[in-house]
């Protein structure tokens, strides 16, 4: 067998960085071939969203590996998508590159449109010309959709086939926008394709930008947190690893191409949610996150929480509750998240100490 070739997109990203790393080790992946059997390709345009520092903080140890190369590339811009896709012919593509955040598609909506719309337009045109000439071709395109599809949908836990025509942000209707035009490319070019439906992510070298990691900096310099909905948000928080697992599992899983009962291909398309299928109430998330940050000494003991913390009013764009259905992702693939809230909190906390803490309170 050849070695796979994998290009991951958003390399330099909370989740690219930390599944090119799962790739690179590779230690249970014999369906992906795992190892010194796969070459991985990471793509990132190492944008300012969030800290940039940040970004190469995560890449450094992946440079240092023999079987990754790193591109610096914006997917938006379709020549150099052409280019990396002739030049290293990726038997699998795991699009993670986009605006993430849904309140800064409020203030930055042309971000979205460029990442998440061009961006993911000419990843699946590539994929599309991957096939030209007789060449083998991409395999299996894995790409990130998000929790925000569900919007306003009442009903939990959330299933991959419940409606989700209700988006409550841009963020949200770009990611259902991939899904449709997966979908479309996966029937019209017969392209393996998944999309995955991630719920709030969190962990060691996450997004500045998100909830939990926010909080930890604002504490840090005494500042009050606002917990939005007076506190009444309940989300599906996921630990990176179990994305990143299940990520690895899907990868390997491409779905089959068949012909239907007109004679043409059956689209091999496929979405799942990855979630921990738990939700949270925010209260009790923030007291386990403080309670970590004090035992990690990223906190002095005694903080007070109490008073660090405002009870503020729904955001626009937000949602109250995120619960993800993940029985199908048991049933096909026997793969669910595992790592429990306290777990994954203790580890950020660790992380966090280590790593964010060099000025002083
Ligand atoms: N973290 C979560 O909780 C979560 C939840 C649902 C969905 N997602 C989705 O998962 C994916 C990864 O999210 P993340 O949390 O790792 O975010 P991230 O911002 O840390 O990673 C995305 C990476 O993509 C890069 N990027 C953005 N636009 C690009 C472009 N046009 N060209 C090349 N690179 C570009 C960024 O520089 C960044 O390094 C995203 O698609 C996001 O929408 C994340």
């Amino acid at each position: 067998m050849h070695p796979k070739t994998i290009l991951v997109t958003g390399a330099a990203g909370f989740i690219g960085s930390r599944l090119v790393e799962r790739l690179l080790r590779g230690s249970h992946c014999s369906e992906t071939g795992g190892g010194s059997r796969l070459r991985v390709i990471g793509v990132d345009n190492m944008n300012h969203y969030y800290d940039v520092a940040l970004k190469e903080q995560r890449l450094k140890p992946l440079l240092a590996h023999s079987g990754f190369t790193f591109v610096h590339a914006d997917i938006a811009d379709r020549d150099a998508v052409d280019r990396i896709f002739d030049s290293c012919s990726p038997d699998i593509v795991v699009n993670l590159a986009a605006q993430a955040g849904v309140r800064y598609s409020i203030d930055s909506p042309e971000s979205y449109i460029h990442s998440n719309i061009i961006g993911f337009f000419n990843i699946l045109e590539a994929a599309r010309h991957s096939y030209d000439h007789g060449r083998h071709g991409v395999e299996h395109l894995v790409y990130a959709s998000s929790s925000s599809v569900y919007g306003m949908d009442r009903h939990t836990p959330f299933s991959t086939s419940d409606p989700i025509d209700s988006p409550v942000s841009l963020y949200a209707a770009t990611k259902k926008s991939d899904e449709l035009m997966a979908h479309a490319y996966a029937k019209l070019y017969d392209i393996p394709c998944t999309g995955l439906r991630f719920f709030t992510v969190y962990g060691p070298a996450g997004r500045p930008d998100m909830a939990y990691f926010s909080f930890a900096e604002k504490w840090r310099r005494g500042d009050k947190i606002q917990l939005y909905n007076y506190g009444r948000c309940r989300r599906d928080f996921t630990y990176i690893d179990d994305i990143v697992e299940g990520i690895v599992q899907v990868m390997a899983h491409a779905p089959a191409r068949c012909v239907g009962s007109d004679g043409l291909p059956l689209p091999p398309y496929r979405i799942y949610n990855i979630g921990n299928g738990h939700p949270e109430s925010l209260l009790t998330f923030v007291h386990t996150l403080c309670d970590e940050l004090v035992r990690a000494g990223a906190l002095p003991s005694g903080f007070d929480l109490d008073s660090h913390c405002v009870l503020a009013p729904m955001q626009p764009g937000d949602v109250v509750e995120t619960y993800a259905d993940t029985a199908p992702l048991e049933h096909d693939l026997g793969y669910r998240p595992t790592t429990p809230l306290g777990v994954g909190l203790r580890r950020f906390a660790e992380w966090f100490a280590a790593n964010r803490t060099d000025q002083p309170l």
